[in-house]
């Protein structure tokens, strides 16, 4: 089964077709980055605008490097959500279009479930059951997977996403977007021990996350910093050390807490935080002393993506199910 997939839930516009025996058989994505960048953040309404824009001539060019502009495909996998509505919108016309015209069944995958398998797309797959750390823009979730559509929610942020504390983090800093790589970047400059974040809720038991306390604490840094005139280069790679580290200790703790509750040994991480080097490494170590292992997909995958659409929407198809025609993207949609 040959599946096209369409993602559009944010500022990437995502295509790929993966075909359940051959593999991922081409994949393109258009990246908004440029046009949000000056607004510090994503616009949702020019977010839709250059879906509309990008998305035919991104099909055709996937269809084209995959051979399949003649022979076709078999079906379309969409985002249905969670995301921008706007942006939602686009990618379910356009998919629900050709599907109708192809007389090909459509499947709306979940964004997240999207990202959880991902890593799935790799030469050396994780195996069920495992548990999840999925780590966003919008989601900081871990959670058991016992196979495809079998999930228990563990725990989540109970306030910002991490992607996003990365964000709000780097505007502080007077940094770009997306702020994660930034920071992650500035980082490697940054000096060990001058500054010394919390590692919010880990004192307490249970697999809740909390990280909108970490941007008071940046802001109040920054603030400090600033009034003693010290708010150089230096300072602010220290500062954006000194978060890092503070989100991946607190990641790790919870993925330790949580691999030992279900007594589970395989730890996967999806979602553009888990691009994220020294947290791998952070989470390897971690695993190691556990008897673990650690999961990832390649950078590219791990933000978003029309592969890891194609791939979830191929598994839910092989598995029988399918949409029937008819709009109704969900931007909010728990997973
Ligand atoms: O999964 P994703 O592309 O979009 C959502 O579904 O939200 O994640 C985007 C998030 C952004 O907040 C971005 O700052 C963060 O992932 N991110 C990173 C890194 N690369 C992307 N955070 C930390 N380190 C990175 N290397
Ligand atoms: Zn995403």
């Amino acid at each position: 089964m040959k599946v096209l997939g369409i993602e559009t839930s944010c500022d990437e516009t995502g295509i790929a077709v993966y075909d359940s025996d051959l593999g991922l058989q081409a994949h393109a994505l258009f990246s908004q980055v440029d046009i949000h960048a000056e607004y510090g953040g994503v616009v949702p309404e020019l977010a839709s605008r250059d879906h509309v824009r990008r998305i035919l001539p991104l099909i055709e060019r996937v269809l084209n490097d995959a051979d399949l502009a003649k022979c076709g495909i078999d079906a379309i996998a969409y985002t249905r959500g969670p995301g921008l509505i706007g942006a939602l919108m686009v990618g379910a016309s356009v998919a629900q279009a050709l599907a109708f015209v192809l007389k090909v069944p459509t499947i709306g995958v979940h964004h997240m479930e999207g990202h959880l398998l991902a890593p799935m797309l790799e030469e050396n797959p994780p195996a069920f059951p495992f548990v999840a750390l999925l780590v966003s823009g919008g989601h900081t979730q871990l959670v058991a997977v016992k196979s495809i559509g079998d999930y228990e929610l563990l725990g989540e942020s109970v306030d910002d996403a991490a992607g996003e504390a990365f964000d709000k983090a780097a505007k502080m800093l007077g940094l770009g977007y997306p702020g994660g790589p930034v920071i992650a970047k500035l980082a490697t400059q940054g000096t060990a021990g001058r500054y010394r974040f919390p590692r919010p809720m880990t004192d307490r038991p249970g697999l809740d996350f909390s990280f909108s306390g970490l941007k008071t604490y940046t802001l109040n840094t920054v603030m400090g910093a600033k009034d003693k005139d010290t708010f150089d280069l230096q300072t602010q790679a220290d500062i954006a050390y000194a978060f890092q580290e503070a989100v991946v200790e607190t990641l790790a703790i919870k993925c330790r807490r949580a691999l030992k509750q279900v007594n589970m040994d395989t730890l996967v991480i999806a979602g553009g935080v888990s691009a994220n080097i020294v947290l791998r490494k952070r989470l390897e170590a971690m695993a190691t002393k556990l008897g673990a292992q650690v999961f990832y997909a390649r950078p590219e995958f791990c933000t978003d993506n029309g592969a890891m659409i194609a791939y979830a929407g191929c598994q839910r198809l092989l598995a029988g199910q399918s949409d029937k025609l008819g709009i109704k993207p969900k931007p909010r949609w728990p997973m």
